[in-house]
């Protein structure tokens, strides 16, 4: 765990909320605005609110069809207030198999999204899926992810990414990358919460090895909030550790995140929330806390096949 200060080497703006060193030089803020089942409204008011209350950092994707939206938000927030956009994280994700996608590239689909956000470049930009969804299941090949990957690398040349990684990829299909790479996957975004501290593999997508190969594991969902339960933020294990630091459950659960160094984006449209979910770096949990909350067995990963079983890694 104190290998997480090594990571803390810098810092985004406004709040000083720290980064991770995701590349050479490359720090990413450690906490940024969810914005994923948002139409354009309401994520435009969102990214408004959350960069208002001092995040710099914003998580969409070309299948959010949400990027008209933030794109207005950001550029109205940095001409009010004179922020250079070098000063904001944004992070997006392309997939194809998806509505408005068609057949375009993985690079020409990052360029249709940098237009909707109108934004020269991303910070990060992921490959969503290792697969391509169909009507009945979800259609992946070593192949596949080689070409993908291969297009956005062209992003990071022509300067539209300043770095790019993956998403719901377990160890096998990062493997496929790392046999064509000439850029290395920045990032691994997938799901990961308390609950999931003791789990095996096929619920984490294999953090040992994301972590292993110098893959930044970068986490959604990092209150469950799609697993149907509300357990991380009123439970009693992250209350009672809470009442201990005068801080929500909500807050306990999130800090298990950033103090191991992994960059977590909360989805919220309450202010008040927004607030709490940065509100993490002037206190620190305790050693022994730490470990409760790795030890806990629930919520388990949701969403996959199974309470074990993310689903990412049995993907072809
Ligand atoms: C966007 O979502 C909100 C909340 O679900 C809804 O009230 C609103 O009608 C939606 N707007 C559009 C244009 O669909
Ligand atoms: C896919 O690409 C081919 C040519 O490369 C084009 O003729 C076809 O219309 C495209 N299909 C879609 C759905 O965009
Ligand atoms: C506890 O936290 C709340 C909300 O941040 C704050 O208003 C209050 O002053 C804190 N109380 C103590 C004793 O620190
Ligand atoms: C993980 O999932 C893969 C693919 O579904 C399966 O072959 C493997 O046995 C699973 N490993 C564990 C430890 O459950």
């Amino acid at each position: 765990m104190n290998l997480f200060y090594v990571f803390l080497v810098g810092s985004a703006a406004a709040l000083n909320i720290p980064t991770v060193e995701i590349a050479p030089g490359v720090q990413m803020p450690l906490v940024g605005i969810g914005t994923w089942q948002y139409n354009d409204t309401v994520a435009g008011a969102v990214v408004a609110s959350a960069l208002d209350i001092g995040y710099t950092a914003i998580d969409t994707a070309f299948g959010y069809n949400n990027g008209v939206g933030i794109g207005k938000a950001i550029k109205s927030y940095l001409a009010k207030t004179g922020t250079q956009r070098s000063e904001l994280w944004i992070t997006s994700k392309v997939m194809t198999g998806i509505p408005g996608a068609g057949n375009l590239s993985m690079y020409d689909l990052a360029l249709q999204n940098l237009e909707d956000l109108q934004l020269d470049y991303v910070d990060l930009m992921l490959l969503h899926f290792p697969c391509k969804p169909t009507a009945t299941s979800c259609d992946g090949s070593a192949a596949f992810r080689q070409e993908q990957w291969k297009s956005i690398e062209r992003l990071v040349t022509d300067k539209k990414a300043r770095t790019i990684g993956v998403s719901h990829y377990c160890a096998r299909q990062l493997q496929d990358i790392f046999k064509v790479m000439t850029i290395k996957p920045a990032l691994n975004q997938v799901q990961y919460h308390v609950g999931m501290g003791m789990a095996g593999v096929n619920s984490t997508d294999d953090k040992k090895f994301v972590d292993a190969n110098g893959v930044v594991y970068g986490s959604f969902s990092p209150l469950c909030g799609p697993c149907g339960t509300k357990e991380l933020i009123d439970g009693p294990l992250v209350t009672s550790i809470g009442n201990a630091h005068n801080k929500t459950g909500a807050q306990v659960a999130l800090k298990w995140q950033v103090q191991q160094g992994i960059p977590i984006i909360p989805k919220t449209h309450n202010p008040v929330h927004q607030k709490e979910n940065i509100d993490l770096f002037d206190w620190e949990l305790t050693a022994d806390e730490m470990k409760q909350l790795t030890l806990a067995t629930s919520p388990p990963v949701g969403g996959g096949p199974s309470a074990t079983d993310s689903g990412d890694c049995g993907i072809p």
